[in-house]
């Protein structure tokens, strides 16, 4: 979708948005799949009604991107634009005693930012790609850790209403890899509360966590994490290999031969491609074991 034939530049431009046209989702996305259009990039969150405002005057759809770490878009060209909030480095700063992380921010950075500042906790987090907005949205969690543990206040543009709200965490659900946040809710900043820990403990968890990651993930590989959510005291990985899928591939598609709950791009993979094995593999894994598996990654199309 362009954006240019509804809205002048100026009037994007005096909202602080930067506009990126005709981009690719493949190059925003970890699992590198996905079509192309026009993305927007705001510098301030705190003026996102005002866009919002103007999207749906012009009946321009959106969707908002984070890290695009757990995201599969489908191929050619896009009907919606890429609403982005600009990164914010570090996006994490003390203020009064009270820690505050932005949304925007790369969540692994976060977590560092904390443990130079002996403030523990997101030790397992250490190691998941995306930003904070992302990982507080689907409760990111690894080793234990669970980011949803930690939160006190988030700040977020709920679109029911057009406008920003403050939302105390008992407000918020964090259940596993969900939360009681609607889809048209965008997080713009979150207050953690974090135990003091000395650093050394801190870094030594984070090794920890780093090591069991490498060992059993394809961390240098194109993927979007784990596919499917672990279905209640099973493990989706354990079934897909059980079955003997691991490098099972639709085209480029492929089940990853170190781990199998993670899909990976081995090449130029399509979106339908990538559908078409989660759909291939989700039912011989009904068929085996009688689980229905739910997709952990969000799925974007027209
Ligand atoms: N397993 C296999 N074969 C495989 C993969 C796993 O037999 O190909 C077995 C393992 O040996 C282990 C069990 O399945 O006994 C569980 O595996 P693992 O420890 O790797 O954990 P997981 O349940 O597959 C979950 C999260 C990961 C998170 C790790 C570590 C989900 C869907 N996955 O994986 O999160 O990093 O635990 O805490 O909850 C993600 O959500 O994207 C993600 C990567």
């Amino acid at each position: 979708m362009r954006v240019k034939q509804r809205i002048g530049g100026e009037k994007l431009a005096r909202l602080g948005v930067e506009l990126r046209e005709q981009e690719s989702l493949a190059e925003l996305t970890s699992l590198g799949i996905g079509g192309w259009t026009d993305r927007l990039i705001l510098r301030e969150g705190e003026k996102l009604p005002e866009l919002m405002a103007l999207l749906q005057e012009e009946g321009i759809a959106h969707r908002f991107l984070g890290g695009g770490t757990n995201l599969l878009v489908e191929d050619g060209e896009l009907d919606f634009v890429v609403l982005q909030l600009r990164p914010s480095r570090p996006g994490v700063s003390l203020e009064g005693g009270e820690l505050w992380v932005d949304a925007a921010a790369d969540l692994g950075g976060a977590v560092t930012w904390c443990a130079r500042h002996g403030l523990g906790g997101m030790e397992g987090l250490i190691g998941v790609p995306g930003s904070v907005g992302g990982a507080l949205r689907m409760n990111a969690g690894a080793y234990g850790t669970e980011i949803g543990a930690y939160v006190r206040e988030v700040r977020v543009y709920r679109q029911a209403s057009g406008q920003i709200h403050s939302l105390r965490g008992e407000e918020i659900r964090f259940d596993y890899r969900h939360t009681s946040f609607a889809p048209g809710d965008v997080m713009l900043r979150a207050r953690l509360e974090l135990p003091r820990k000395p650093y050394e403990e801190i870094i030594a968890g984070i090794r920890v966590c780093n090591e069991k990651r490498r060992a059993s993930q394809p961390l240098g590989e194109k993927s979007a994490g784990c596919i499917f959510r672990n279905p209640p005291g099973g493990s989706a990985g354990r079934m897909i290999d059980e079955l003997k899928l691991k490098n099972f591939a639709v085209g480029d598609a492929a089940v990853s031969g170190r781990h199998a709950n993670f899909f990976v791009n081995r090449g130029r993979a399509t979106c339908a491609e990538m559908m078409a094995l989660v759909g291939e593999v989700r039912e011989r894994v009904f068929r085996a074991f009688g689980s229905e598996l739910e997709n952990e990654v969000i799925f974007w199309r027209n």
